[in-house]
């Protein structure tokens, strides 16, 4: 198993523009490493808001050893919580989703208030102070209608992404939509593994059939192209929806952790259906025509999105454990839409039920094959897997600087 000075010195080593050493997708010890410096220090996106509308709505992730609950307040505002009890530590809430008007512990009944506070605990003898017991709050914003949580003690800012999601989503509705079908998979891949294969499209045309009908393959579409050089029908879409008010240029943090930009569809295609129509005839944008293309997001590491002009996909990747990667893939419609009228359910989400089953068997495909004690990292395709070497960049820079950082708080200590 290696420990962070092994991870360190492995990163420092690796050759540029390739695919990483075989321990960083395999070694559990790598795998406790990307835990303590990435997913628990980073910003998580968990739900999309409107999945939680109503006071007492919550919903509980879990991230490595964590468990958090999101939950709406009567103020409307949502919090997190460390799912444990301030009493001897149970998990507060069992299931993964529910509702209830007031936080009530299952093992002595211990009862908070939606926004943390200790409201009841019986027979705790005249010192005790519920003030001191209320629930230990996690970091939680939301942006623009997604939720996103911060394990750290000290969150990093995540105003600039704040602020550019509200610019890039102005024309989606995210808040006035629900969640009209929901998967989660697992995949038998390293985290890192699944994200390599989402930013490439290198594999598209040898395993997506069905996608590969509506979504550009040609990395210069969606600025994946290592020169970062992008098409010029990116460039005419891009104007032709920034003049209804939709932002639409290529964008990314300094820091590589996030993007936006909005590609065309094929041939005019107006949303991810096999005959490139409508899924969803009540949207959830306010376009003035239907082939608005497809607002790609990313930020690392959490999640993926993919906002048309008829609905919404939000991807979530949740690392279980060195080789396996949960994937929860939402579809959102207008919040008023009415299955079997304004959509057909098979139809929203049968493209991307395909694609994600493909993608689970290439990622799976990837991991066994790295597993061998031939493999060594390969090259990069400078045309197709820019996106790659972002991924890998931003990872190793991210993992350097925060191995390092904990190394000489430590040496401080
Ligand atoms: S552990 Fe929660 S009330 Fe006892
Ligand atoms: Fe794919």
């Amino acid at each position: 198993m290696l420990r962070e000075a092994d991870v360190l010195s492995t990163l420092m080593r690796r050759k540029p523009a390739h695919s990483l050493a075989q321990d960083l997708y395999c070694d559990p010890g790598v795998f406790q490493v990307d835990l303590d410096q990435i997913w628990y220090r980073e910003w998580l996106f968990t739900l999309p808001a409107c999945e939680i509308p109503k006071a007492g709505n919550y919903v509980v992730h879990e991230v490595g050893d964590y468990s958090v609950v999101i939950v709406r307040g009567t103020d409307g505002q949502i919090r997190a919580f460390h799912n444990s009890c301030r009493h001897r530590g149970s998990v507060l809430c069992k299931t993964k989703k529910g509702s209830n008007p007031k936080l009530v512990c299952p093992y002595h009944q211990w009862t908070y208030e939606l926004d943390g506070r200790l409201l009841w605990a019986r027979d705790m003898g005249p010192d005790f102070d519920p003030s001191a017991h209320g629930l230990k709050a996690v970091h939680c914003r939301n942006l623009s209608g997604m939720v996103y949580i911060c394990l750290a003690d000290d969150a990093p800012s995540i105003d600039e992404l704040a602020a550019e999601t509200e610019r890039y989503l102005a024309k989606h509705d995210l808040e006035n939509s629900k969640v009209a079908f929901e998967s989660t998979i697992i995949e038998q891949g390293n985290w890192k593994l699944v994200w390599e294969n989402n930013r490439e499209c290198y594999h598209c045309a040898g395993n997506h059939p069905s996608l590969c009908r509506t979504f550009p393959e040609d990395p210069r579409a969606v600025g994946n192209d290592d020169s970062g050089e992008l098409l010029d029908i990116q460039k005419n879409h891009a104007e032709r929806c920034n003049a209804v008010g939709a932002l639409s240029a290529y964008k990314i943090a300094a820091d590589g952790e996030w993007r936006f930009v909005r590609a065309p569809l094929l041939d005019t295609a107006e949303s991810y259906t096999l005959d490139g129509k409508v899924a969803v005839t009540k949207p959830n944008s306010s376009f003035p025509f239907k082939d608005a293309g497809a607002l790609l997001k990313f930020r690392y590491p959490g999640t993926w999105n993919h906002f048309l002009s008829d609905h919404i996909i939000l991807f979530r990747v949740t690392p279980i454990g060195s080789m396996e990667t949960e994937v929860c893939t939402k579809w959102l419609v207008h919040k008023d839409a009415v299955e079997g009228q304004d959509y057909d359910l098979k139809r929203l989400t049968e493209v991307w039920i395909a694609t994600n089953a493909e993608d689970r068997e290439v990622v799976e495909n990837n991991q066994r094959g790295i597993r061998s004690p031939a493999y060594e990292p390969g090259p990069y395709s400078p045309t197709h897997e820019g996106g790659n070497i972002q991924f890998v960049d931003w990872y190793a820079a991210a993992m350097i600087r925060a191995i390092t950082r904990s190394a000489s708080r430590f040496a401080a200590e």
